[in-house]
């Protein structure tokens, strides 16, 4: 049995992270599964970053998670990176093997592993995208791993959904990709199988604005928020009041953080499911 001396460090790196639920998710994580290991928050600049990478090793912190400013400019002090942190460009979780630091990125598999737990297919159908930034990318390219049918990235600065629409196209020539402004004025709304919001309209404490008008959408259309804060954002309301099936941003936050940490522990979880929903219980309090 190890003692308190011998734990092992995991940490979150990023600049603002007070706000984080990381440190509940993965001590709690820690406590369900019986591992002695301890989740701290450091608040890092972006001209520290190199010297606390060294620091990490010498310390040999196990592994760690990175957030906002770091995401991408950590790649060049990485030894490695996994095949998909190539294409999108970020990392948000890093495994320091022997010394050795390895760059992940966990936000698009978290999302597709919510997806499957709501049993959604997505194989040849249609998703509009809302947004363009850092999640936007994330789930767009994953989106495009398991082969949608047509992407389309709306976007208020409609300059950025277009990059956005280009470097996917670039990846995967085979999908269709288009792009528009969130008034949505070129979108076949009739065709959209999967509506997912990757912009921050919604989010606590501007809960009463939605990204879009949900008006002309087909019947059985999933509305996808990642925001989990409010847990129902007004566009998921409005969508539920249409009747459409609506999924929020818990599970995708609990499923990058157990997909963290598969990474670190280098293991499968058997117990997936039922870890899953004890800490959808613990965050309950911190969320609603
Ligand atoms: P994240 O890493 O969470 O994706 P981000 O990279 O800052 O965060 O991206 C935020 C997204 O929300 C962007 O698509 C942004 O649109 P712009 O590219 O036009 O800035 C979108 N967003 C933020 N505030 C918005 C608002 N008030 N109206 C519409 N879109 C907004």
């Amino acid at each position: 049995m190890k003692t308190i001396k011998d734990k092992d460090i995991y940490c979150l790196i990023g600049n603002p992270v007070s706000k984080s639920l990381s440190p509940t998710i993965h001590n709690s994580y820690f406590e369900l599964i019986g591992e002695n290991s301890i989740y701290f928050t450091f608040e890092i600049k972006e001209e520290k970053l190199e010297l606390i990478l060294e620091a990490f090793k010498i310390l040999n912190v196990k592994g760690f998670n990175v957030t906002i400013p770091h995401k991408i400019t950590i790649i060049n002090y990485l030894d490695e990176v996994s095949e998909d942190v190539k294409v999108l460009g970020a990392v948000n979780t890093v495994r320091n093997l022997n010394g050795k630091l390895i760059g992940f990125n966990t936000d698009g598999k978290g999302f597709l592993k919510s997806l499957e737990m709501e049993k959604i297919g997505i194989k040849d159908k249609t998703i509009l995208v809302l947004g363009a930034g850092g999640a936007a990318n994330a789930i767009s390219v994953s989106l495009a791993m398991e082969g949608v049918k047509s992407i389309i990235i709306a976007n208020r600065t409609i300059s950025k959904a277009e990059t956005l629409s280009d470097r996917i196209s670039s990846y995967f020539p085979k999908i269709e990709v288009k792009y528009d402004s969130l008034k949505l004025e070129n979108v076949n709304k009739k065709e959209v199988d999967m509506i997912v919001n990757c912009t921050s309209v919604g989010m606590y404490p501007n809960q009463t604005e939605s990204p879009i008008d949900i008006e002309g959408f087909k019947e059985n259309l999933i509305v996808y928020d990642i925001i989990y804060k409010p847990k129902k954002t007004r566009l998921l309301q409005l969508a539920e009041f249409k009747g459409y099936k609506t999924v929020n941003g818990i599970s995708m936050l609990i499923n990058q953080g157990l997909c963290s940490q598969e990474i670190w522990l280098g293991k499968k979880d058997l117990f997936f499911l039922e870890n899953f929903e004890k800490i959808r219980r613990i965050l309950k309090n911190y969320i609603e």
